[in-house]
């Protein structure tokens, strides 16, 4: 696997929408690892996709008056993971304390749901523009992704492709040049000066100008950027969340949110940025070594490069195998 999986199953890893858990358990695979997820009037609830009896998918099962019952044998599950009916048994007999689902800490935030896999209940990660009312917030994806998780993050933290790879969009091909700037640490807060960017048409008026952004590292799989307009003083934080299901295989989510009116609808924003996405994931797909190199040398870094090669020594403190280590 890409990364040192104990660092990822002791944080908070995203699952899915909060409005992709209907009805029917569903399964997402973190990790190599098939999870369920089923709702009751209790809320969302993630076991691990097997049943203890015959290891069938749980998920191919239905939800009974709040419980989770086995497609196989019809074995019932309640939201502790305890079963509560074994059809087949014959009355008076009671139940083995081992017939049991293997639970997972689940939480419904920000739209997504989120799960800890190691149930050590860790500090959940801060994203204060979803509560504050002056921000609309607007969730995009799922977009798949044939690539490792690392790969993707620093590429959204990477700032001089924009007047290349987004070209006409976010950047403009006469002004690749990229300001120096530093990236600083506060506690567990990693985050960089505000990089000056210059961009064809930033505010929808057409007029060309230097907007700011400011990037951040969340979680070894979450960074988020800021892009200020100077005149205006409107924001835009975008979160980037991945999803790690298996090696070569992720799953890219994220988070908009403005402070001013954008004259768009939630669907044109996402739309504008998949167009976007759409340009990297060529480019992350195809990055050779597929793991970012922990050593520094392997790569030839820029003063403009800061932001990754925090991201990278970030991961490299938390103890995340990078390859070619
Ligand atoms: Fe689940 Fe038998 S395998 S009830
Ligand atoms: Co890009």
């Amino acid at each position: 696997m890409f990364i040192n999986d104990t660092v990822l199953r002791s944080d908070w890893i995203i699952a899915c929408k909060i409005e992709d858990v209907k009805e029917e358990p569903i399964q997402v695979i973190i990790l190599g690892e098939r999870i369920v997820l089923f709702k009751n009037e209790l809320g969302i609830h993630a076991f691990k996709d097997l049943c203890i009896h015959r290891g069938a998918a749980l998920s191919l099962g239905c939800v009974k008056d709040g419980n989770l019952v086995c497609p196989y044998h019809g074995w019932e599950y309640n939201s502790e993971g305890t079963c509560t009916k074994i059809p087949q048994l014959p009355e008076g007999r009671s139940i083995p304390l081992k017939a049991r689902a293997i639970k997972y800490t689940c939480r419904a935030e920000y739209g997504f749901v989120w799960i800890n896999l190691e149930n050590n209940n860790p500090e959940f990660p801060a994203y204060p523009e979803f509560t504050d009312s002056s921000y609309r917030n607007v969730l995009w994806g799922p977009q798949e992704v044939n690539a490792n998780p690392p790969r993707i993050v620093e590429n959204f933290l990477d700032v001089s492709h924009l007047s290349f790879i987004h070209e006409g969009f976010l950047g403009v091909p006469e002004h690749p040049e990229i300001g120096d700037y530093d990236v600083h640490t506060e506690g567990n807060r990693i985050y960089s000066d505000e990089i000056a960017i210059f961009q064809p048409d930033p505010d929808g008026t057409g007029i060309a100008k230097n907007v700011y952004y400011t990037y951040e590292i969340v979680q070894p799989l979450s960074v988020r950027f800021t892009k200020r307009d100077p005149d205006t003083d409107n924001k835009m934080t975008i979160m980037l969340i991945i999803k790690p299901i298996a090696e070569g295989k992720s799953v890219a989510y994220g988070i908009m949110s403005v402070n001013y009116e954008t004259g768009t609808t939630d669907q044109e924003m996402i739309d504008f940025q998949n167009m976007i996405f759409a340009q990297d994931k060529p480019i992350v797909e195809n990055q050779k070594p597929e793991d970012l190199p922990l050593d520094l040398q392997v790569e030839l870094s820029l003063k403009c490069d800061r932001m990754s090669i925090a991201y990278r020594k970030y991961l490299k403190r938390l103890g995340v195998r990078l390859g070619t280590e």
